[in-house]
Parts: C-alpha cells; sequence; structure tokens
C-alpha cells in the first residue's frame, strides 16, 4: 500500500506515520499524544501484532488485508461529550464505504458497521486529558475468517467480489471524517448529523434488547448472550447528545448512553 498525496491535503491531517508492522496504531497514536504531538496526527499499519477492539478484546489485523489507522485529535470539547466524535466516526466511515463500494452497511450503535448482517469495521475511541486517538478497522480484501469469527465478521471482498484500493479508501474516509468533524466542533453536538446518523442505524424503528456492558463483558461472543428475562424496548433513533432514544412496553423514553449499555435486535 502507498499512501495517496491528496491524503496531505485533508485540512486536519498535520503529521502522517506509517508502519509495515506495529502493535497497534492506537498505542502509537496514544504515545504521540502524551509526547505532545500535533493534533490530527495519523497512523498507519499495514498490520498489527497487537490490534486492540473494544471492551478488552483484540483486534485480528496481522495480515495487510484491511485497513488499520487511527488519528490523534485535540479537540476543543468537553471530556463527558467526547465519545460523540466515535458517532461522528461511524457516520463519515458509513457515507465514505457506501459511496466508494456501492453497498449499503448499517450502523450498531453506537460505532460498529455491519454488511450483510456482519462486522465490517471496528471503531475504538480512547480519550485522555487533551486528546482522542479514534482507530478504525476496516476488513477491506480478506477473503476468508477463520472458524471463530467467520459467523461474526466480513470483509467488502466477501460481499462484492471485488477488490478494493486501500489508500484511495483511506483517502475518501478521511475526507469525510474531515467534513463532518469541523461542522461537530462548531456546535459539539450531533443535531446536524442525527437523522443522517438515523438513516444508518440497523435497529431504528425496531425492538431491541438493552443488555448491561457488565454481560457483555463476560462474553467473548456477545451473540451468545441470554437475552430470557431482558425486556425489550422500541428504538427511536439517536439524539443530538449520541444517546439512543427507546421507548419502552408503558411508553415512557429513556435515554441510554453508550458507556452501559450494548444492545441486540429482538
Ligand atoms: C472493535 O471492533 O472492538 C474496535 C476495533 C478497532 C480496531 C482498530 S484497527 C486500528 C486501531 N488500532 C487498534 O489497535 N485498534 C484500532
Amino acid at each position: 500500500m502507498k499512501l495517496s498525496s491528496s491524503l496531505f491535503n485533508i485540512p486536519f491531517v498535520n503529521n502522517v506515520l506509517f508502519y509495515d508492522t506495529i502493535d497497534s496504531t492506537n498505542n502509537k497514536a496514544k504515545e504521540l499524544a502524551k509526547r505532545g504531538s500535533v493534533d490530527g496526527s495519523l497512523v498507519v499499519g499495514i498490520k498489527q501484532t497487537a490490534g486492540k477492539g473494544r471492551l478488552g478484546r483484540s483486534f485480528d489485523s496481522q495480515d495487510d488485508d484491511g485497513l488499520y489507522f487511527s488519528i490523534m485529535l485535540r479537540p476543543d470539547v468537553a471530556t463527558e461529550h467526547l465519545s460523540r466524535v466515535t458517532l461522528v466516526t461511524a457516520l463519515a466511515i458509513s457515507k465514505s464505504i457506501n459511496s466508494f463500494c456501492n453497498v449499503r452497511t448499517s450502523i450498531k450503535w453506537p460505532n460498529d458497521i455491519y454488511l450483510g448482517g456482519k462486522k465490517l469495521v471496528g471503531i475504538l475511541t480512547e480519550a485522555g486529558p487533551d486528546y482522542v486517538v479514534i482507530g478504525i478497522g476496516v476488513n477491506i480484501n480478506t477473503k476468508r475468517f477463520n472458524n471463530e469469527l467467520s459467523d461474526l465478521a466480513t470483509s467488502l471482498y466477501l460481499e462484492t467480489h471485488k477488490e478494493y484500493d486501500k489508500a484511495k479508501l483511506l483517502d475518501r474516509i478521511l475526507q469525510q471524517l474531515n467534513d463532518l468533524y469541523e461542522m461537530f466542533l462548531k456546535s459539539n453536538d450531533l443535531s446536524f448529523m442525527s437523522g443522517e446518523y438515523n438513516n444508518y442505524l440497523g435497529v431504528l424503528n425496531k425492538d431491541i434488547y438493552l443488555i448491561p456492558q457488565q454481560l457483555s463483558l463476560k462474553m467473548s461472543n456477545p451473540s451468545l448472550i441470554d437475552t430470557n428475562g431482558l425486556d425489550t424496548v422500541h428504538c427511536l433513533g439517536i439524539n443530538e447528545n449520541g444517546d439512543l432514544i427507546c421507548r419502552d412496553k408503558l411508553g415512557e423514553l429513556h435515554y441510554v448512553n453508550s458507556g452501559e449499555i450494548s444492545l441486540r435486535p429482538v
């Protein structure tokens, strides 16, 4: 993979580091942040030896079939609102992949991206006192996943039978992220994009289970969680804070914060 030259014209990209092999681009971006690197430092890895997922899971990225990168930003946003940048990223990636590959992905709130019922993109946001690192892993040209993952994960190749230029897709994603991030910084809320985000939301207007994160953490495969005994709610989409608005059986509205809960369609 050779980085596209137009990457260097994207306004919020101020520094680019490119590695053939790295433990985790998120770790490197956090290290840069702590050493005082500039806002907009981008770390791209062709392969990762210790890719990290959410909730302490690992992210399989030892081959060069995917796109693995992290961007470190220093937004002037209250710490409790930094998680909104993750939703901005999910929308930016959805829009770029859909236009670049002519597919229809859906977002599993808050930030996983699915295609054909399986996970295509993972986003891991890690925040410090004066920075946020957004790590993105996209399964692009993977031909097959191991037994454990094959029911859960997919790639653009497996869904469309075409191979894609990773550098061009990276360029497209960062351009789109730059544009949405600039808009987000004007208001620090998501009202400018909630409608568009909701259009990608896989569970919009559907009944869902809300699963306490404690329960989800115990399972390496969250789809095995026993939902017996859990109540269902109806999903109405996100609000300007990125909270998921849910209506319970009594008609009462609940505003669910992403840190506490994960969800599953009924
Ligand atoms: C998840 O699905 O749980 C999040 C996966 C995030 C993976 C990306 S790949 C680039 C960056 N570096 C990491 O170690 N993780 C993120």
